[in-house]
């Protein structure tokens, strides 16, 4: 089995979706990998690192791509009026690996189906214990999290944890984070190692008991309802307007009292939820500052401008960067290589090298976007 390893071209995509690491690891497994030139540069992987791994280097994308039977890519292709034809790169009869953002993608998923491209989208991959190590947006979520309150305290215009100095003493700051999923949570660790008091909000019951486990306070708005937000599959559920309401009134006090606020709540396939109304931005401190790792899906902060830095009338500094693990690129695509590496080594046949796909897996099910000409994904069929 051939593979090839596409150079990320979307403004901002620093990351690659093969490591040298992964690459031994395939090639260990029988399968033979071509890394287009340049792929890993903006993650500190240089071609010579590649080939010293045993992958040969394509001088283009079209050459990696022109004899894979598997192509790995972090984001999903470029279309011709994003400026350049990824699509038209894949053979037919080959297979995609990357984060597709199918559901949200319908014309591209019709393109690829049409393309005769096998896709699987990483992001749709089920979240069951099996899968965590496959999981992407649990380990790009993670450096989020921290790189959030990293960003933030970059940002402050004061130290994080208390001193006591001759001078006289600093405070400690004061966090706020709300959403503790996966990114939330690696913010309250990353802020309570700085030295910041934390607090913590979310809509799910669960989270109450990790929050306090990380050293964080939690903030109780329902309990009987917030019993009941949890999906089958660990999600949020969108709450009820007096929810909402009991919520705003709950964290608008603590807000007022915050430094920092980090928002990281989602909920699949909505828009976020917006937490931190322009009241409340307006009632916090000058010097204060507001990650919005939600940005991307409209952010949970009403004033986040995505991938701007705003600054309010009243001092308060909101980042609303977006794809944040691309700005930790090395450990990104480290860790992206590993989830991928991960799900596709089963498809590898032991001993021949071949592709052998158990397509009743329910992994190989759960994330398979097109196939035979064909849009499959229930999402989207549906
Ligand atoms: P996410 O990115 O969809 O949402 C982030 C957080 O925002 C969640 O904790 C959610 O409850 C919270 N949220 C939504 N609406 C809110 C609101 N109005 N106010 C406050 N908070 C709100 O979620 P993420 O981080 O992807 O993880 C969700 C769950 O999935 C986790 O609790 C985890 O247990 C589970 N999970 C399971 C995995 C596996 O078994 N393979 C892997 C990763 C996560």
């Amino acid at each position: 089995m051939q593979i090839a390893v596409l150079k990320e071209r979307r403004p901002g995509e620093n990351r690659v979706a093969a490591s040298p690491d992964t690459v031994k690891k395939f090639l260990a497994a029988g399968a033979k990998v071509a890394v287009e030139a340049g792929a890993g540069a903006g993650s500190h992987y240089s071609d010579a690192m590649y080939t010293d791994a045993g992958a040969t280097i394509a001088p283009t994308a079209a050459a990696a791509a022109g004899s894979a039977d598997m192509v790995f890519k972090i984001q999903k292709p470029m279309t011709a009026a994003e400026g350049t034809d990824e699509v038209s790169y894949l053979k037919s009869g080959s297979i995609l690996v990357a984060q597709l953002y199918a559901l949200t993608s319908k014309d591209l998923m019709q393109a690829l189906a049409k393309q005769g491209v096998t896709s699987f989208a990483l992001e749709l991959m089920p979240r069951i214990s099996r899968a965590q190590a496959m999981d992407i947006l649990s380990s790009q979520s993670n450096l989020a999290g921290y790189k959030a309150v990293v960003d933030a305290a970059a940002t402050f215009g004061r130290a994080m944890p208390m001193m006591m100095t001759a001078a006289g003493t600093i405070a400690p700051a004061r966090v706020l984070i709300f959403g503790a999923g996966v990114a939330g949570l690696q913010a309250i660790a990353t802020a309570k190692r700085m030295g910041a008091v934390v607090y913590a909000t979310d809509v799910r019951y669960a989270t109450k008991e990790q929050v306090e486990s990380l050293g964080g306070k939690f903030i109780v708005v329902d309990e009987e309802k917030m019993k009941a937000a949890q999906t089958a599959g660990g999600y949020a559920k969108e709450m009820d307007d007096d929810f909402k309401q009991k919520q705003a009134e709950a964290v608008a006090a603590e807000v007022l009292k915050s430094d920092i606020l980090i928002t990281t709540a989602l909920i699949p396939g909505r828009p976020a939820p917006n937490l931190v109304t322009a009241a409340m931005v307006a009632s916090m401190k000058p010097g204060s500052v507001i990650v919005d790792l939600a940005a991307e899906a409209g952010g949970n902060v009403e004033g986040t401008v995505k991938d701007q830095v705003v600054a309010t009338a009243n001092g308060v500094t909101i980042l609303g960067y977006t794809n944040t693990s691309s700005r930790l690129a090395r450990d990104a695509s480290m860790l992206f290589s590993k989830n991928i590496l991960n799900f596709v080594t089963p498809m590898i046949e032991k001993g021949t090298g071949a592709l052998k796909i158990n397509w009743d897996d329910e992994l190989v099910k759960g994330t398979l976007v097109t196939k035979d000409g064909q849009v499959v994904h229930a999402g989207l069929t549906g």
